[in-house]
This record gives C-alpha cells, sequence and structure tokens, in this order.
C-alpha cells in the first residue's frame, strides 16, 4: 500500500477544515497550545513509519494514556478487573458524573474519567512505584526513554480539576477506591500528562495492531486475547458520547485526548497518531478524526 502518497493527497484534501474547531483550555497549560498545529505518522508491522506535518513536536496525550493504563491493569489483575469497571460505552461526556451515581460507582467503561480513576487506583495498588513503573512501561511501548510527564500540566490539571475530584471522592464513597483520594487524582492528571510525537504515539500503539509479536514489555504481559479486548474497547468506548460517530466515519479502534491526538490501530497492519488541537463539541480532534476517515476510504482498510 501506498501510505506515502495517500498521506500527501490526505493533507490536500483537510485543507479546509484549518481553524475549525477550539482547543482545549479547561487545562491551563493546554490553552498554550498552537491550535494549528498538524501530525500523522503511521507506522507499519512491517517496520516502516510514514509521517507527514509536526510528527516530532511532542504534545500532551491526554486520555490517550487510557490505552495503557487499562493494559497494564488487565496485565496484572486479569479478568478481576470488570468486577470494578464496566466494559459498555456510556454515550455520555468523558468526564461526566450521572452514570456514575446511576451505577452505585462502577463506571461504565475504563475510556471515561471515572473509569480512568479506578484503574489509577488499581495501578497503585498493584504496582511498587507507580510513577516510576508508569513511565518505564510507556518508554518501552515508545521504545524511546525520552518520554516523560509534564508536571506542570499535571499539577494546573489538578489545581481546575474540581470534577475529577468530585468523580474520585464518589468513587469512594461507593467504595470503589482503595487508596487516598489525592494520590490517585495526582497519579491519574500524571498519566494524562505524558507527552509523545505522534512518531512515539504511532510506535506505542503499534503492539495493540501487530498480531504476531507477543505483548511483552518489561513485567507488563497481555495475551493476543486481551489485546483483542482493549482494541474492541477501543472501538465501542474510545471517543466517548462521539463513539458511534467515529464508528461510522472511520473504522478503526482509537482514542482520543482533548491535547488534540488521538492514537488507533488497523489490526495486523499499522498503528496510526494523528495530533491537532482544534477539537469539536465533544472533545475530539476535528481534523484528526477528519484524517482517519480519509485514512480508511482511501485505502479500503477499515476493520469494517
Ligand atoms: O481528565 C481530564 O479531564 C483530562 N486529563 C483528560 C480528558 C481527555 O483527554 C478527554 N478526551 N478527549
Amino acid at each position: 500500500m501506498e501510505y506515502n502518497e495517500i498521506l500527501t493527497a490526505i493533507a490536500a484534501e483537510i485543507a479546509p477544515l484549518r481553524g475549525v474547531g477550539r482547543q482545549a483550555d479547561y487545562i491551563p497549560a493546554l490553552a498554550k497550545v498552537n491550535p494549528d498545529r498538524f501530525g500523522i505518522c503511521l507506522t507499519t508491522t512491517d517496520g516502516s513509519e510514514i509521517g507527514l506535518g509536526d510528527i516530532d513536536e511532542p504534545f500532551s496525550i491526554q486520555s490517550v494514556t487510557k490505552v495503557f493504563s487499562l493494559g497494564m491493569a488487565l496485565s496484572h489483575m486479569g479478568e478481576e478487573l470488570w468486577r470494578r469497571v464496566g466494559k459498555e460505552p456510556s454515550g455520555s461526556a468523558f468526564n461526566s458524573l450521572i452514570d456514575l451515581e446511576l451505577d452505585h460507582g462502577v463506571p461504565r467503561n475504563p475510556f471515561i474519567n471515572a473509569g480512568a480513576i479506578v484503574v489509577s487506583d488499581i495501578l497503585m495498588s498493584c504496582l511498587a512505584y507507580p510513577e516510576a513503573d508508569y513511565l518505564a512501561f510507556v518508554r518501552l511501548l515508545a521504545d524511546d526513554d525520552s518520554v516523560d510527564y509534564n508536571r506542570e500540566v499535571a499539577s494546573s490539571e489538578r489545581e481546575k480539576g474540581y470534577v475529577n475530584a468530585a468523580i474520585a471522592n464518589m468513587l469512594k464513597y461507593y467504595g470503589n477506591l482503595d487508596n487516598d483520594i489525592e494520590a490517585v487524582l495526582r497519579f491519574y492528571f500524571l498519566q494524562c500528562s505524558v507527552e509523545m510525537s505522534c512518531r512515539q504515539l504511532s510506535r506505542a500503539f503499534l503492539p495493540f495492531a501487530d498480531r504476531h509479536k507477543e505483548f511483552v514489555y518489561g513485567d507488563v504481559k497481555l495475551s493476543y486475547s486481551q489485546v483483542k479486548r482493549i482494541n474492541a474497547i477501543m472501538q465501542t468506548c474510545g471517543f466517548y458520547n462521539d463513539a458511534g460517530e467515529y464508528s461510522y466515519l472511520v473504522g478503526l479502534p482509537g482514542k482520543s485526548g482533548v491535547g488534540g491526538g488521538i492514537g488507533a490501530v488497523s489490526p495486523g497492519r499499522y498503528a496510526v497518531a494523528t495530533w491537532s488541537p482544534r477539537l469539536n463539541s465533544k472533545g475530539n480532534s476535528v481534523m484528526g478524526m477528519k484524517v482517519l476517515e480519509l485514512l480508511t476510504t482511501h485505502t479500503h482498510e477499515s476493520i469494517f
């Protein structure tokens, strides 16, 4: 497949979307980013890398990190994890509190904030050094030791993180948080603050696309079935209340973040990362979604 030519054609097709959407500003540090950055990088299972635009500039991956967190928690806890968090799409905003009360403190899935906060709590209980172990895992996935947290982003989010604090308090009330609320929130925000470029993110998603290489990164080991299931949850829950629209348009398991990044996989073929900070009303990158839609349209390689 001539991905290079396809990406060049797509870059021209998305030009009319320049300036559409607004970057996230509820996390003060994210408001400073140039909203017109754009990059896409594709890493194939046979090792090629095809990129276009700002592919080496690190950005805040935000909720894309929830895929790595789920992988790590599933590796340590196995199916028991699903006693504490569901695997159904929520149809609600990423930071919604409503479902959590209706469901008595069991978040609908691990990719909404409530679910990721429970996953953070699980990781804090399983890992000897949660901050260091998590970062080491993400670095191994990206095959790059320069990947790091941005502590300024994490603390600026904590300062304004009233809704996430409410979610954590409700989880504690329902007995679904073992560790100290403040410590769990800090760890959750730190995971969201990881910075990666499109190239690094695309490499880090490759293990979720590669059906032949064993998923073993340090002591995180996932079976083929577990990877399949993480991809399924990306497909159904990775874009919150836009998950149906994303599936309809794109047809690749993927996960978005309010930093404007998306990580996605074409199982057996490639992983792809896009970055464009302007978001739609559901908090997903406008250009990122369009680029992926055009990618599966031009390549005829969606999972459907
Ligand atoms: O919890 C938050 O609000 C952020 N740290 C992450 C949210 C996010 O990226 C949602 N994605 N579209």
